[in-house]
């Protein structure tokens, strides 16, 4: 038998037993599983609809992320509040998506983080989302009050809120 007598029994044989078709359809329905997604498909799925989808919020109602978010990192306590905040912390993302989600969102948004910064993890998300922000207004005020006092930047995170 010739290579190519070899190669059509093959598709032949693939056809009959149907095999060509269940994989071209399982291609065409390739959906990426749960932990699969990207951090940017995961933000427009649980946060663009109040922060946008270039991150600039809603004036009066929901902070800018744009060039702010990364500001928290600099003081005590805005590593922690960048998870235990709502929206974050409440999300139906698991631990590990928003580790990702949340480092994505500090390198896109800005502005740089400390050089010490290190990666969220899973299981720092895991512990702190449980203790979420009932009032997360209040630990914004000071962390914004400690962003003043410290100077690094002409403005602290956003006036919009
Ligand atoms: C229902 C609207 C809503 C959704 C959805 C939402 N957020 Fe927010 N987000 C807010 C509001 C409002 C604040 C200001 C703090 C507060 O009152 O919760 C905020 C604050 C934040 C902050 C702190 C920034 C600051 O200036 O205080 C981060 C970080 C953040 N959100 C990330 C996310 C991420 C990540 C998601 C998606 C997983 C998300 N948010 C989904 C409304 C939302």
């Amino acid at each position: 038998m010739t290579p190519a007598s070899r190669a059509r029994r093959r598709l032949a044989a693939a056809i009959a037993t149907g095999a060509l078709f269940t994989s071209s359809v399982a291609k065409a329905v390739d959906v990426p599983a749960a932990g699969d997604r990207s951090p940017h498909v995961n933000y427009m799925l649980s946060c663009q609809g109040c922060h946008l989808p270039d991150g600039s919020g809603q004036a009066g109602r929901v902070p800018n992320l744009r060039g702010e978010v990364g500001k928290f990192l600099w003081v005590d306590g805005g590593r922690e509040y960048l998870v235990q905040v709502p929206g974050t912390a409440t999300s139906k993302l698991s631990d590990a998506e928003t580790a990702e989600l949340l480092n994505w969102l500090v390198k896109t948004m800005g502005p740089p983080p400390p050089q010490a910064f290190r990666a969220y993890v899973p299981s720092e998300v895991s512990q702190l989302r449980r203790q979420w922000l009932r009032n997360p207004g209040e630990l914004r005020a000071q962390l914004i009050a400690r962003l003043r006092a410290d100077r690094r930047f002409d403005t602290p995170p956003n006036t919009v809120r």
